[in-house]
């Protein structure tokens, strides 16, 4: 490997950061080995923290009603065919208490932005699952919402929250949301939810249409200062119905590199394979893990309402019982040499 390159490798890993040209340069640099390079510090680092052992959190897709137009997503407001639904918070329940059995001690409730959901319903149903499970985290994801919702949401018991920040480049958000949307809003939001004290995430699309290398420079240096404890990147996959239905999809391998590379950055985040790796290849999560990730976030919705939650094309969603698919994950893992564990796996202060 070109020593420049090398260097640049162990820069990152010393320093946690690089100037936007070093990122620039080993994002763009054509070298066969960089990659094998950086999944094996990243590898490195990883196991230092945490070891081998893979977290997994039970996603529960809790309602695919949103209000918001995004104009990536499946679930958009405008999808005409998408067929709309919304689980009762005893439904959501008995999805943890499934997930419980299986070994799961984080659920996590994702949703579009559903009006339905309001303060009163929501922390109540946040209640509801810590006082079943008092021993689990629950993490949100449920997109922008008030400073004191997210307090009292908080307060009722949430323990994390996702919100991915989907570009860090004002422009590029733009051209990625409808008019009522912007990024101010977006960091508003994130900052927020760090200040009242949640296990926060943030993230981005990997190939999203309109993304240059600059943005994604611009992605890394927003996650370096703002430090998040979680990042979810995976690749930009079409969606059909989408106005971005014709754009190619994102890079699996780039996104890969990019894991590695938020590994070094960050040590001890926690860094989900996440189901759109997975869905672009089909050893995707496996690939994850081995790259840096520790996280994996299985799905937990009733089998009958998987298929509805498409946020882009051939979302992998099997018809199997989770129980199924819990155990076929573990022996994925295991073959690799790393151990899915019964654990809430939170973020470890370095
Ligand atoms: N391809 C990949 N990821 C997507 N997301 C939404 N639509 C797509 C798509 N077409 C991601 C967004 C969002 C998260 C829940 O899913 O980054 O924050």
């Amino acid at each position: 490997m070109n020593s420049q390159i090398k260097r640049l490798v162990q820069l990152l890993e010393e320093t946690h950061g690089l100037s936007d040209e070093q990122f620039a340069l080993l994002l763009t640099a054509e070298d066969d080995q960089l990659s094998a390079c950086l999944s094996e510090r990243a590898r490195a680092v990883r196991e230092k923290y945490y070891g081998r052992s893979v977290y997994i959190r039970g996603l529960i897709e809790f309602t695919n009603y949103c209000k918001n137009d995004c104009f990536y997503c499946g679930i958009r407001k405008s999808q005409p065919s998408v067929s709309r639904y919304r689980l009762t918070e005893e439904q959501i329940l008995q999805c943890c208490a499934v997930g419980y059995r299986l070994g799961f001690r984080t659920f996590v409730l994702q949703g579009g932005e559903d009006p339905y959901w309001n303060d009163d319903r929501l922390c109540g149903l946040v209640a509801a699952v810590k006082t079943g499970h008092p021993d689990c985290a629950v993490t949100l994801s449920v997109g922008e919402r008030s400073r004191e919702s997210y307090q009292k949401l908080f307060d009722a018991g949430a323990d994390r929250y996702l919100l991915r920040h989907e570009t860090a480049d004002p422009a590029h958000y733009r051209s990625l949301h409808p008019e009522e949307m912007d990024a101010a809003n977006r960091l508003r939001c994130l900052n927020a939810l760090k200040e009242i004290g949640y296990q926060t995430g943030c993230g981005f699309m990997v190939g999203s249409p309109g993304q240059t290398i600059g943005h994604i420079v611009k992605d890394l240096q927003f996650i370096r200062q703002f430090r998040p404890q979680m990042v979810g990147i995976g690749p930009f996959i079409p969606a059909a119905g989408t106005p971005f239905e014709s754009q190619p999809k994102g890079s699996s391998e780039l996104t890969i590199k990019l894991l590695s590379m938020i590994r070094l950055m960050l040590p001890s985040v926690l860094l989900p394979a996440t189901t759109a790796l997975g869905t672009a290849e089909k050893d995707g999560r496996e690939r994850g893990i081995q790259a840096g990730a520790n996280v994996i976030m299985p799905n937990l919705s009733p089998a009958d309402v998987r298929q509805k939650y498409q946020l882009y094309n051939d979302k992998l969603s099997t018809g199997e019982e989770a129980a199924e698919s819990v155990a076929k994950l573990r022996s994925s893992m295991e073959k690799i040499g790393y151990n899915v564990v019964t654990d809430r796996g939170d973020y470890l202060t370095e």
